[in-house]
């Protein structure tokens, strides 16, 4: 028998990306839903309809959902209507690269002692987390019960990954609780795998360092690349077909960010050495990818010789398209690389800016990518925005100083942008000389 009862109501402790995704997506599918969160100011956003991160779609569902969705600092509203109280604080990196999990813990602390709610863990967590909450709940006669329910969301895409998952993972006990958020998430028809908590917990640590594997192998391809003549766009084409590979995440660029990667997989890496495992393969991940965020300097060196008092713009400063998030994104090291170096350093980002004020000091934040261009030594291509597929490359080849674009997702076709008369260099594939500066040299010679 069901232990649901339809549109019951939803708790969500935490309403950051994760929790406001999630809270959305189940007022779209007819529930109310509790939201917690001990940030003030962004719950009083919330409650006048301001949507504190920039998410496609988001700000129109919770829009439409006003209604449905409700906004609070005290735990005590949604504990009174909701027995799934889902948990989406956050678990960033500590020093030592474990996960920390204090505001976790001070979730677990806050709860009452009852039989009739479940904690329903969205947070990435190290695998036994759950045993552990479980082993705090019995030792002080809460009576809890504990799901695992890791989140797979993209930012970017996130209301789409909400509504039309590749998975839904459920790890429990096989009680009441594993039972209701199965059905919970009935309606979207996605593949369900139930399982144990740890190996719940496993799916979603194994699932990110996966990823970052591919993308950092990709990347040191993409480096032999540059050293063969081979060019990697090619090359990845070539392998993605396969379909034992696949296309996705084969793209070399000037590597991963963002709020969850490198967190998860350190996280992995850390879990594995305190059990007594040394992940080899996670050191050389990280490693290739703390790199390959510098070899952007190396290309610049080529073509302008020493950086002091070059101007360098750069395009795009999020750690991917579609998103304002700026954790851990490329353009922070680069950023602090080129500074170091005595470049000036101007940044244009469609949407990132105010977030990336609050973390890049001593950089001219500009209105525009052409702005950016304006008299610039040289443009880096950071972030694939689409925008920055549409730009008109002969008119930012005009309103530079210098003749140099590093593309450093590989976004730009390098044809163009000869075609325009600047100097092309993207990640793993062969430099090409402007169109402009050729015919300077023929006649030079
Ligand atoms: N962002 C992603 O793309 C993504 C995807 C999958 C999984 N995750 C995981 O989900 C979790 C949340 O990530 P996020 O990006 O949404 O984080 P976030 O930093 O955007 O949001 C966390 C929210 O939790 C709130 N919070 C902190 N302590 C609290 C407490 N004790 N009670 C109530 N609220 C509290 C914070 O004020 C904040 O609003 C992390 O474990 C992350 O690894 C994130």
């Amino acid at each position: 028998m069901s232990h649901l009862t339809e549109r019951e109501p939803v708790g969500v402790i935490g309403t950051g990306y994760v929790g406001l995704v999630t809270a959305a997506g189940f007022a779209e599918l007819g529930h109310d839903v509790w939201c917690v969160d001990i940030d003030e100011a962004k719950i009083e956003n919330l409650r006048q309809g301001r949507i504190p991160i920039w998410e496609p779609g988001l700000s129109e569902l919770v829009e439409r959902h006003r209604s449905r969705l409700h906004f609070s600092t005290q735990l005590s509203n949604a504990l009174e209507r909701a027995r799934l109280l889902f948990v989406a604080v956050g678990t960033p990196p500590t020093y030592s690269g474990d996960a920390d999990l204090s505001a976790v813990n001070a979730v677990v602390a806050a709860m009452p002692a009852s039989d009739r709610h479940a904690l329903v863990m969205k947070s990435t967590v190290p695998v036994g987390t759950g045993e552990t909450i479980r082993r705090v709940f019995a030792e002080q006669s809460k009576g809890f019960s504990y799901v695992s329910c890791p989140e797979f969301l993209k930012e970017g895409s996130a209301v789409k990954d909400f509504l039309a998952p590749d998975r839904v993972v459920v790890g429990d006990d096989s009680d009441w609780a594993g039972d209701a958020v199965v059905e919970l998430y009935a309606p979207l028809e996605a593949p369900l795998v139930r399982t144990d908590i740890k190996s719940a917990e496993m799916v979603k640590l194994a699932s990110n360092a996966f990823l970052a594997t591919k993308i950092s192998f990709i990347n040191e391809i993409a480096n032999v690349c540059e050293e063969t003549g081979a060019d990697v766009v090619e090359v990845a084409r070539g392998m993605g077909l396969d379909d034992r590979i696949g296309p996705k995440f084969l793209q070399a660029g000037i590597g991963f960010g963002g709020s969850c990667f490198p967190k998860d997989v350190a996280a992995l890496k850390q879990l594995a050495g305190n059990s007594g495992y040394h992940f080899q393969l996670l050191n050389s991940v990280i490693e290739v990818n703390e790199l390959q965020k510098r070899r952007v300097m190396a290309k610049l060196q080529k073509h302008l010789g020493t950086l002091v008092g070059k101007e360098i713009g750069l395009l795009g400063l999020a750690f991917k398209p579609n998103t304002d998030d700026m954790r851990e994104a490329s353009s922070l090291v680069l950023t602090a690389r080129l500074q170091a170096a005595g470049a000036r350093v101007r940044v244009y980002d469609p949407v990132a800016e105010q977030e990336a004020r609050k973390l890049i000091r001593g950089v001219e934040f500009r209105s525009s990518a052409l702005d950016v261009a304006a008299g610039a030594d040289a443009v880096v291509l950071v972030t694939e925005w689409p925008e920055f597929a549409e730009l008109d490359l002969g008119e930012l080849a005009a309103a530079m100083r210098g003749d140099l674009l590093v593309d450093g997702r590989n976004f730009l076709d390098a044809d163009r942008v000869r075609d325009a008369g600047l100097d092309y260099e993207g990640v793993g594939r062969p430099s090409r000389t402007g169109r402009g500066a050729t015919a300077l040299s023929a006649a030079d010679g």
